[in-house]
């Protein structure tokens, strides 16, 4: 169940209870809106975003994409997100969610005139694929559906329209026996899963495909500058189906899924079918960063005091 006291709505703190909106919502119709996946965690100093300004600044990016002005400048939505973290309290590791919307006025497929909206709610999150998920891995199908195209979408933008893309798959996958899905791009290589990018590690090489079918995910870049620091060597090449069987290693990364390995795809068993020893390194060092736990990525966290 998720709850918070307050969510903020259009530059101010409404009670969860009164956050709602007309049916008339334009996104709500044709699905044009934008949005963040945030986390906070819960460090020795209080409670720290992870590269805040990164998931901000995308929001920002992903509104221009789709031809919405957001009315708030970035400053102003970062510290929205910071205030609102300190009036909810919260204790525990939070999930933040940011939207921007088109609200109700007009109808009609043409927006220029539609008003602009921007929600942010925040609440208490565990781990997206679960605790065992992190520890053991997930069982992950690939689906029947390709990813959304480059010619007709934009998987750079964190756009609520993509998602049906996404969850149609992941509900697919679930009705079959597994967790989650890995979507392929209409070329049969690996795009991303529905909210998270991929990699494989094949005889000690970390390998993930470019971007040009997914998000520019945050995780996945922390990941990277991870592996060098590890001294891991990386690859950004195409992965093929046959080659996501015979990986040593899986695993997906993401802001809701952090660094969650993968034992299992479409019936094989992925490396030994536990959590592959690079994957763990890296999985450590992540958690590492996101808690406040290395110096050298301190300035990726925003500290929430009072
Ligand atoms: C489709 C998709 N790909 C990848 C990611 C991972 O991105 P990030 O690590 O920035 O959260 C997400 C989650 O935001 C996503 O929804």
């Amino acid at each position: 169940m998720i709850k918070a006291d307050k969510i903020w709505l259009d530059g101010k703190f409404v009670d969860f209870k009164d956050a709602n909106l007309h049916f008339l919502t334009h996104s709500l119709h044709y699905g044009n809106a934008v949005f963040e996946g945030t986390r906070a965690y819960k460090t020795q100093k209080g409670l720290a975003v992870f590269r805040l300004k990164d998931h901000t600044k995308r929001l920002l990016e992903s509104a221009k994409i789709t031809l919405i002005q957001c009315p708030f400048s970035q400053q102003e939505l970062e510290e929205a997100q910071i205030e609102l973290l300190r009036v909810n309290q919260f204790q525990n590791n939070t999930y933040i969610r940011p939207l921007i919307f088109l609200g109700e006025g007009i109808m009609g497929l043409y927006h220029a005139k539609a008003p602009v909206r921007v929600g942010i709610a925040a609440w208490e999150w565990g781990a997206y694929l679960g605790d065992e998920g992190l520890e053991k891995g997930i069982k992950v199908k690939i689906s029947s559906l390709a990813r959304n195209s480059v010619k007709s979408s934009f998987p750079k933008a964190k756009a609520s329209a993509n998602y049906l893309n996404s969850q149609i798959a992941k509900f697919e996958a679930i009705e079959a026996g597994y967790e989650e899905a890995l979507l392929l791009d209409e070329e049969g290589f690996v795009a991303e899963g529905t909210g998270e990018c991929f990699f494989i590690v094949k005889d000690g090489v970390l390998i993930s495909p470019p971007n040009d079918f997914s998000l520019k995910s945050i995780t996945q870049d922390t990941v990277l500058k991870i592996a060098e620091d590890l001294g891991i060597k990386v690859l950004r090449e195409r992965i093929s189906r046959d080659e996501v069987y015979t990986a040593d290693e899986a695993f997906f990364t993401g802001t809701a899924a952090e660094v969650t390995p993968i034992n299992y795809i479409d019936a094989r068993t992925i490396g030994n079918g536990l959590r592959g020893e690079m994957t763990k390194k890296i999985q450590d060092a992540f958690f590492d960063i996101v808690y406040g736990r290395n110096a050298k990525y301190d300035s990726m966290l925003t500290y929430i005091k009072g």
